[in-house]
């Protein structure tokens, strides 16, 4: 039995149908129930953020999650697949005309990717204040909470409708399959199989 956390959403979705086409059979999460168990799998249904944690620890053999989460989580992983699918972009917005401007002395950035923020910025040596919220990012530039905002972009819609632009990209995400480091080691064999067989269908 290997354990898989996913993360509630479309990636579990489209994993879950990856898990059809490889074995056939339904894989589905009856109702409000967290774990799925069916053939020599178990899935948890986790929140994103929490998928690093779960395998990190050892609860899950295996996670599936956005890179973004496995970036803003520190996660010490191994990664073995890039799925392909769940793609979004972590971006730098602003509200439509504006410009960040590094002399200004208090420079407020709401996100709730406090890490992937503060290793941007660190990078630009730009000193700036995070503002940690939990939703709703595009909310902050328009109401002066923030100037800036570092959140993640799927269609763009969001941001448009909002009169948010794009001042840049942070970096580029998608869904990756990663394994606790000493179930890699201990069930190398298994998972490394696992890893061929969905790659085939990506
Ligand atoms: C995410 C993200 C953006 C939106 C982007 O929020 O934080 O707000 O999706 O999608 P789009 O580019 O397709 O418009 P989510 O839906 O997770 O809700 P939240 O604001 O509660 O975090």
């Amino acid at each position: 039995m290997l354990t898989i956390a996913l993360p509630k959403g479309r990636i579990a979705d489209q994993t879950l149908d990856l898990f059809k086409q490889i074995h056939g059979g339904d894989f589905r999460f009856e109702n409000r129930k967290l774990i799925l168990t069916k053939d020599d799998f178990r899935f948890l249904l986790v929140r994103s953020q929490d998928v690093p944690t779960y395998v990190a620890h050892g609860a899950a053999e295996l996670g599936i999650c956005g890179k973004d989460a496995l970036l803003e989580q520190n996660a010490l992983v191994t990664e073995l697949l890039d799925l392909k699918f769940g793609r979004c972009e972590v971006v730098l917005g602003m509200k439509k005309g504006a410009r960040l401007d590094p002399s200004k002395p208090h420079i407020k950035v709401a996100t709730k990717m406090v890490n992937i923020a503060k290793r941007f910025f660190a990078q630009k040596a730009m000193a700036v204040e995070i503002v940690k919220l939990y939703g709703s990012i595009e909310l902050a530039p328009l109401t002066g909470l923030a100037e800036a905002i570092v959140d993640i972009v799927e269609t763009g819609t969001t941001m448009k409708e909002n009169g948010l632009e794009r001042i840049e990209t942070i970096l580029v995400s998608s869904a990756r399959l990663f394994a606790n480091r000493d179930s890699f080691i201990e069930r190398k064999s298994e998972i490394l199989a696992l890893r061929e067989a969905i790659a085939k269908f990506i």
